[in-house]
């Protein structure tokens, strides 16, 4: 067994082999690093852009507001499996909006409640209308960043979350 730590989220991955995305924040497997050669973006202490500052404060509303989102529809799914899936997309906006807190130097926001459908098409049509929203807006922020970190940050996530959208048309 090895330690890998994805370069993005900063965390560590205990496990034989490179997973092809960071169990934690989605991010590709190419951001994930072998053990000591691993310098993850989250622990570059910078100071930001006022761009960049309002970005991320964007990101971490609509980050939070996914979790909430995600865990209502977990609460609403039919069945076990979309249940644990959406659990698991709730966890990783989660980490999104940690990164970003960590990014800012602020801590984690209380989580917020969210209203969802008892419909399971319902929730997967506003999860795709939610998480496409996300991938845009995110490929605009990397390019409006002059930090290194932060334009590396952004292009992670607007890979992840269409990855997202990816996944839930798979259940259309
Ligand atoms: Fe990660
Ligand atoms: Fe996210």
């Amino acid at each position: 067994m090895k330690t890998y730590i994805c370069q993005i989220c900063g965390d560590a991955y205990l496990g034989e082999d490179r997973p092809s995305e960071c169990p934690f924040c989605g991010a590709q497997s190419h951001f994930i690093k072998g053990g000591a050669e691993a310098r993850p973006i989250v622990n570059d202490k910078i100071e930001l852009s006022e761009i960049s500052q309002k970005n991320l404060e964007e990101t971490l509303y609509l980050e939070m507001k996914a979790n909430a989102i995600y865990l209502c529809m977990a609460g609403k799914a039919d069945n076990y499996e979309r249940k644990a899936m959406y659990k698991r997309l709730a966890k990783v906006e989660l980490e999104h909006a940690n990164v970003v807190c960590k990014l800012m130097g602020i801590s984690l926001p209380p989580a917020d409640t969210e209203l969802c459908s008892d419909d399971d098409i319902e929730n997967f049509q506003k999860t795709i209308e939610l998480e496409e929203h996300a991938t845009n807006l995110y490929a605009q922020f990397a390019k409006d960043a002059t930090e290194q970190n932060i334009k590396i940050f952004f292009t992670a996530l607007t890979r992840v979350e269409g990855d997202h959208t990816k996944l839930i048309k798979n259940y259309l």
